[in-house]
């Protein structure tokens, strides 16, 4: 044990008001939505990096835009699990529980589970599977069907939709509310995520530089995980439910 870990387990960290937690595919994982690096990641034999690319779409957007038709059509079908209704806990009894009290959600994750769950504010960094992005206009539009056929912009009528998504080699979204959050904060929890994909894979050691205490609830050891003071395994429908009620009920 690290003596910034036993720290954390002596309670010398003062508690936290403001939280920033990271979410990634492991929090959907029991919800029966494929990870992406977990099983290989490949899809149809395609390498999941070369379907989520602009330089894929440009080359073949029938493939990718199947790829991303079929990602939201199963995601829609798939639940929450307690992982997401435990977050949901906490955003609404933080601050009721904690003066100043503020919990920060930032997700990887393209689905819908948070909001479905009942978390009411929610930053997509990488996009939504359940939003459409306009490359005539740029207008984005809530969508939840099929993109391949080419539909009209609900906005502009021009048929040059694609999926609302960051691919890799684009800029992530809302970068400075995310900064701002964690430059506010004073405890950083990553769930859920392998660690693997900048700028998100950065940001445990962002907090570590700018002071927060900080807490990773993985099935396995990230690829980050020397960075953060605490790391609990588990599942995240068993660790994460349990790391809630444990801060809530303290
Ligand atoms: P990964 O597939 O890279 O990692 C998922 C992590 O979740 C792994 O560390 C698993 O060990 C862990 N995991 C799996 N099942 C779990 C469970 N039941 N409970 C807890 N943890 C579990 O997914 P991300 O880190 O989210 O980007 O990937 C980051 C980004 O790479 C994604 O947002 C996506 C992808 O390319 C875009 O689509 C732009």
């Amino acid at each position: 044990m690290t003596a910034a870990r036993s720290l954390w387990h002596e309670g010398a960290m003062t508690t936290p008001h403001k939280i920033v937690i990271l979410t990634g595919a492991g929090i959907s994982a029991e919800s029966g939505i494929d990870t992406f690096r977990d099983g290989g990641g490949l899809w149809e034999q395609h390498r999941v990096e070369d379907v989520a690319t602009p330089e894929a779409f440009a080359r073949d957007p029938e493939l990718v835009q199947r790829f991303y038709d079929m990602r939201r059509a199963a995601v829609q079908t798939k639940l929450p699990n307690p992982a997401h209704v435990a977050l949901v806990r906490l955003e609404r009894e933080w601050p009721v529980r904690v003066p100043g009290g503020d919990v920060t959600l930032v997700t990887q994750n393209v689905d819908d589970l948070h909001e479905r769950g009942g978390s009411l504010r929610v930053i997509h960094m990488h996009g939504e599977h359940l939003s459409a992005w306009c490359t005539a206009c740029d207008a984005r539009s809530r969508w939840d069907g099929p993109l391949i056929h080419r539909p009209a912009c609900p906005a502009c009528g021009v048929p040059a939709l694609r999926p609302d998504i960051v691919w890799f080699g684009e800029i992530p979204y809302r970068m400075d509310e995310i900064h701002e959050a964690l430059s506010e904060a004073d405890l950083f929890v990553s769930i859920g995520t392998s660690g693997a994909v900048y700028p998100a894979a950065g940001f445990v050691r962002l907090a570590r530089e700018l002071g927060l205490a900080t807490l990773e609830l993985n099935l396995e050891r990230s690829q980050g995980s020397g960075w953060f003071h605490e790391t609990r395994l588990g599942a995240a429908s068993e660790i994460v439910p349990a790391w809630v009620d444990g801060l809530l009920d303290a």
